[in-house]
C-alpha cells in the first residue's frame, strides 16, 4: 500500500470541482492522494462549507486582505508547508500565482480550466467569461483542460482534456453547467489520482 500524498485544494467560489474530488475520495476513485486542506481566497464561499461537511481542515486567505501578492502568497506557503502538502489542486481558484510561487512546486500544481486550451485561456479568461468568449466566437465544440501550472497563465503541460458540444440556444450559464458535468467533474478527479499515484510512487521510493 502506498502512503497517499497530501493534497491541498485551493478554491474561490462554489466548489463543485472540490465536491467532485471529495466524492472521488469517498468512493475510492481518488486513493493515491488525500485532501488534507482546503484554502479559499474568498471568505464565506460555499466551497468552504463543502470542505467542512467532509471534515477537511479549511483556511481562508482573503486576497483582498493583502495589498501585495507577495504577502498573500507568503501566507499560502506558510499553510502549505505547515500541512506538508505534496500536491496543490486549483479548483476554481481565481488568483494567478507568481512565477516565484509556481517555481516552488514544479509539476505539483494542477489547474482545471473550462475550455480546450489553447482556446479561451490566459489572463482574463476565468469562470463564466470563458464560456461567454466561446459563444461569442461561435465555436461548436468546447470542453475542459486539466494542466500543470507554471509561470505562464494556463500555459503548463496538459494532463487531460475532454470535448463538449455547444448546442443551439446555449447561454454562458447553460454551457458552463454542461462543461462541468460532462468534462471538469470527470477529468479533474482522474488527473488528480494519476498525478498523486506518480508522486506517491516517488515518495515511497518505487
Ligand atoms: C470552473 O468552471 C473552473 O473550471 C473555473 O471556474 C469554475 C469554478 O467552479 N476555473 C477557471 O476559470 C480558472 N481559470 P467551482 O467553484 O464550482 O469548481
Amino acid at each position: 500500500m502506498l502512503t497517499p500524498v497530501r493534497i491541498a485544494v485551493l478554491v474561490s467560489g462554489g466548489g463543485t470541482n472540490l465536491q467532485a474530488l471529495i466524492d472521488a475520495q469517498n468512493c475510492g476513485a481518488l486513493h493515491s492522494g488525500r485532501i488534507e486542506a482546503v484554502i479559499s481566497s474568498k471568505p464565506e464561499v460555499y466551497a468552504l462549507t463543502r470542505a467542512e461537511n467532509a471534515g477537511i481542515r479549511t483556511y481562508t486567505v482573503s486576497r483582498k486582505a493583502f495589498d501585495a501578492r507577495e504577502a498573500f502568497e507568503a501566507r499560502l506557503l506558510e499553510i502549505l508547508e505547515q500541512e506538508q502538502i505534496d500536491l496543490i489542486v486549483l479548483a476554481g481558484f481565481m488568483c494567478i500565482l507568481s512565477p516565484s510561487f509556481t517555481a516552488r512546486y514544479p509539476e505539483r500544481i494542477i489547474n482545471v480550466h473550462p475550455s480546450l486550451i489553447p482556446a479561451f485561456c490566459g489572463e482574463g479568461f476565468y469562470g463564466l467569461r470563458v464560456h461567454e468568449a466561446a459563444l461569442a466566437k461561435g465555436v461548436k465544440v468546447t470542453g475542459a483542460t486539466v494542466h500543470f501550472v507554471n509561470e505562464i497563465p494556463d500555459g503548463g503541460r496538459i494532463i487531460a482534456q475532454k470535448a463538449v458540444d455547444v448546442e443551439d440556444g446555449d447561454t454562458p450559464e447553460i454551457l458552463q453547467k454542461r462543461v462541468m458535468e460532462q468534462a471538469e467533474w470527470l477529468i479533474l478527479p482522474a488527473a488528480v489520482e494519476a498525478v498523486s499515484r506518480q508522486l506517491a510512487e516517488r515518495k515511497n521510493g518505487k
